[in-house]
């Protein structure tokens, strides 16, 4: 618990080992993403991703607002996968259904388990920790390709963002690329670490914790030499969910809808992130 709550004050991140995720749901999952992404253009195409809407194929949303040319695509899950890879497989598409569905359910059980350790590091009730697990939660996968670069430099996989997560978990698989900004240091590469996932802390922790855990800013660098693939789950609220800190007498952010949070950092994103992009050049 101490460790973890010293990691989200001062990182908002921290790789895990001894996490509990079987090793055959991860390698399958990393099997069936590739398996997806290694598909022809035109058959991905058929489940592709549109603002109205927002689950499968397609780049992430963040993309035009950032200067640099992004080297990524994605593939995004609400709940099931079923309705989208059904567009793809229309005759096979229950195995990259159950390694989908396999993983979320085994990254939910333990964010849990660090939504409970967080929580009481932070001195929170575990009447309080009842509203923001079980029946108050919506998952979110998001799988990742970013293909070998020519010119690596010139490009991004993703750029700088924060989760608007409670906690994310992340799978790099076989090539390292993610980066975590520390303020006052930079960015810091994520060392790849065998049976270990990446846990970040995200928005709404940062919210709820009153500011006392970090949002980790990071990134995704591309390279020339490997195929990254990665697999990410995302522990967040229902929209209707009010997000405010918990239990402190000096609130330094006002309560919201988890719904009004999410369209208030829409607008805002295009300015946050040519600002970093600026500092970076
Ligand atoms: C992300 O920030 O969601 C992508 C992480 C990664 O590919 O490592
Ligand atoms: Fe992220």
């Amino acid at each position: 618990m101490e460790q973890i709550g010293h990691a989200c004050e001062e990182w908002g991140a921290f790789q895990l080992k001894n996490h509990g995720i079987p090793k055959s749901v991860i390698e399958e999952l990393e099997m069936q993403t590739k398996r997806l992404f290694d598909l022809p253009k035109e058959q991905k195409m058929k489940a592709l991703r549109t603002p109205d809407y927002p689950t499968g194929y397609g780049t992430v949303w963040i993309t035009p607002f950032f200067q640099q040319r992004m080297w990524q695509e994605g593939f995004t899950i609400f709940g099931s996968s079923e309705d989208d890879a059904k567009k793809i497989w229309p005759d096979d598409y229950q195995t990259f259904c159950d390694a989908t569905k396999k993983f979320q359910e085994e990254s939910k059980v333990l964010i849990e388990k660090l939504i409970h350790l967080s929580f009481k590091y932070l001195g929170i009730s575990e009447e309080e920790e009842a509203n923001w697990i079980g029946n108050n939660h919506a998952g979110a996968t998001q799988l990742n390709s970013y293909p070998v670069c020519p010119k690596p430099e010139n490009a991004m996989g993703i750029a700088p963002h924060t989760d608007t997560s409670i906690f994310t978990l992340l799978n790099q698989s076989q090539a390292s690329g993610l980066q975590v900004f520390k303020d006052g240091s930079g960015w810091f590469n994520v060392p790849l670490e065998p049976n270990t996932v990446v846990i970040n802390t995200g928005d709404v922790l940062h919210i709820l914790s009153n500011a006392r855990f970090k949002s980790a800013l990071h990134r995704v660098t591309v390279n020339s030499i490997k195929h990254r693939y990665s697999m990410v789950y995302f522990y967040r609220p229902i929209m209707e969910h009010v997000v405010s800190p918990l239990g402190s007498d000096n609130p330094r952010f006002r309560a919201l809808t988890f719904k009004e949070y999410v369209a208030i950092k829409d607008k805002h994103f295009d300015k946050s992130l040519s600002i970093i992009s600026v500092k970076e050049d």
